[in-house]
């Protein structure tokens, strides 16, 4: 052990012994070696978390929704110019139709300035980021020649070998192929079986105004409407709304260009009958929600501008008595959830003849709002964070940690099955999504999380 000290230490200092003068003795320490640079270090520390501050996964982001907004806005200027070809007589209606051509030309000039300026700023970033990378590891090998006891090379090696066993590991697993059952006619896109990472990630309008909310797209749209979005703010202490904001595109909403504006349900907020809590849907030009107050589902018809009720079986939890929750959390006022699918309307309650488990009910939507056929789950509400509904199965997710959300179960309404191992996860862009729905018209969840609007893809098999 000894011997293991001072064998560096005698490698590291050459002593050399000064000749005595009279009766003092002095001896000269000579370091062979050349000193630590911790000052360099401490510099390239520094310039590591700069960099890493300076590029996030979120900048990426930005410039990929720029360019799908872009894709999808262009096919619809086309789409309105020949539109205004076919029209052009020299009368009103060619001159209607110029107008709706000016301002998709304006939205795709605003949208290709911002991408250009997206564009130039990254683009100096990389530039940037890549020199300041380069340095960094011409330093970080200049330093790598004082690790003369190998420290650091031993614990790359462990980390290469843990690695290469974890592989190992996990390439000897078996694979487990279930049966599924036959796709379903009213199912066209097959089973359901992942979601994409996020495809639209924007805040929108009012970047940070408002926590909660829901947005989404129309399933069932009216004619000439079928790419309109709509954004439900909950304006009234981050509980209640009035209103819903319309956007006759994706990229008007992320560019934040509401030109319909706002449908009001009623003057005040809140009031009978209108919005409590986030977890609204649009559904054939109707909005769904909780109605403020009541164990009540709201229908509010956006062309006649009525609300239609339906009270929701005796017992049913309201006004933030069962909340969709984790472990540090409990979402205020989601107590119901409504959802669509390709079928139509479904809502998501507890009762306490259910011990507080999801309630799933089917909305009959005839002329008379009616409660369908209802199915008791055993999954408790608490512990599930948000539902949402694709081809008649219902899906309940649950919040993992601040970046993932995990889609754990499912429970489909043709075969009463219910599982607890889907194990689906969820790239979240904010920690909290206060809401999240399906629309069977683009086979996009939209999730509300944190006054940001996020979407994915649902991939089938
Ligand atoms: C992009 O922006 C830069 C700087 O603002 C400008 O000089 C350039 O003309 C723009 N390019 C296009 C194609 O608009
Ligand atoms: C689901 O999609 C994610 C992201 O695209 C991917 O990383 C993951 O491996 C997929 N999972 C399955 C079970 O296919
Ligand atoms: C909304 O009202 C309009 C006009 O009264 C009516 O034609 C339509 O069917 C209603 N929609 C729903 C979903 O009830």
């Amino acid at each position: 052990m000894m011997l293991c000290v001072i064998v560096p230490l005698w490698a590291l200092l050459s002593i050399t012994q000064q000749a005595p003068s009279q009766d003092t003795c002095v001896c000269e320490f000579e370091n062979s070696e050349t000193i630590f640079p911790h000052d360099k270090l401490s510099t390239a520390e520094d310039d590591a978390s700069t960099c890493n501050s300076d590029v996030t996964p979120q900048q990426t982001l930005e410039l990929e929704i720029l360019l799908l907004g872009l894709k999808r806005r262009l096919p619809q200027l086309e789409a309105d110019v020949s539109i205004l070809e076919k029209e052009d007589d020299g009368d009103l209606y060619g001159v209607l139709s110029l107008r709706v051509a000016e301002n998709e030309l304006l939205e795709i000039t605003q949208l290709f300035n911002r991408l250009n300026s997206t564009s130039l700023r990254y683009q100096r970033l990389t530039e940037g980021t890549t020199k300041q990378l380069e340095d960094l590891r011409a330093e970080m090998e200049e330093m790598a020649m004082f690790d003369t006891l190998q420290v650091v090379k031993r614990q790359q090696d462990n980390q290469r070998l843990r690695r290469d066993l974890d592989q190992c590991e996990h390439g000897l697993q078996p694979s487990i192929h279930p049966t599924r059952p036959p796709v379903r006619a009213d199912c066209p896109h097959g089973h359901f079986m992942n979601v994409s990472g996020p495809r639209v990630y924007t805040a929108g309008e009012y970047p940070g105004s408002y926590m909660y909310g829901a947005w989404g797209r129309d399933p069932k749209p009216e004619v000439g409407k079928e790419n309109w979005h709509w954004v439900v703010m909950l304006t009234s202490g981050n509980k209640f709304s009035n209103f819903v904001r319309r956007y006759t595109s994706l990229s008007s909403l992320i560019i934040g260009k509401s030109v319909p504006g706002n449908v009001q349900i009623h003057a005040a907020n809140p009031t009978t009958n209108t919005i409590q809590g986030p977890n609204a849907v649009l559904y054939g030009e109707a909005l769904y929600y909780n109605c403020y107050n009541q164990d009540a589902v709201c229908r509010f018809n956006l062309t006649a501008k009525t609300v239609t009720n339906l009270k929701l079986p005796k017992g049913t939890r309201y006004n933030s008595k069962s909340n969709f929750c984790h472990i540090d959390e409990c979402y205020h006022f989601t107590d119901l959830d409504l959802l669509t699918d390709e079928s139509g309307v479904w809502v998501v309650y507890t009762t306490p003849q259910n011990f507080g488990n999801l309630v799933l009910s089917k909305i009959e939507d005839g002329k008379a709002l009616e409660l369908g056929r209802t199915w008791r789950t055993s999954v408790y509400k608490q512990g599930v964070t948000n539902t949402f509904m694709v081809c008649g199965v219902l899906y309940a997710t649950r919040y993992v940690d601040k970046t993932t959300e995990e889609i754990f179960y499912s429970f489909d309404t043709m075969t009463g099955v219910e599982r607890f191992d889907i194990g689906v996860f969820i790239n979240k862009m904010a920690p909290n999504i206060y809401s999240l729905n399906y629309s069977p018209a683009d086979q996009m969840l939209h999730a509300y999380a944190n006054a940001n609007m996020v979407s994915y893809k649902v991939l089938f098999s």
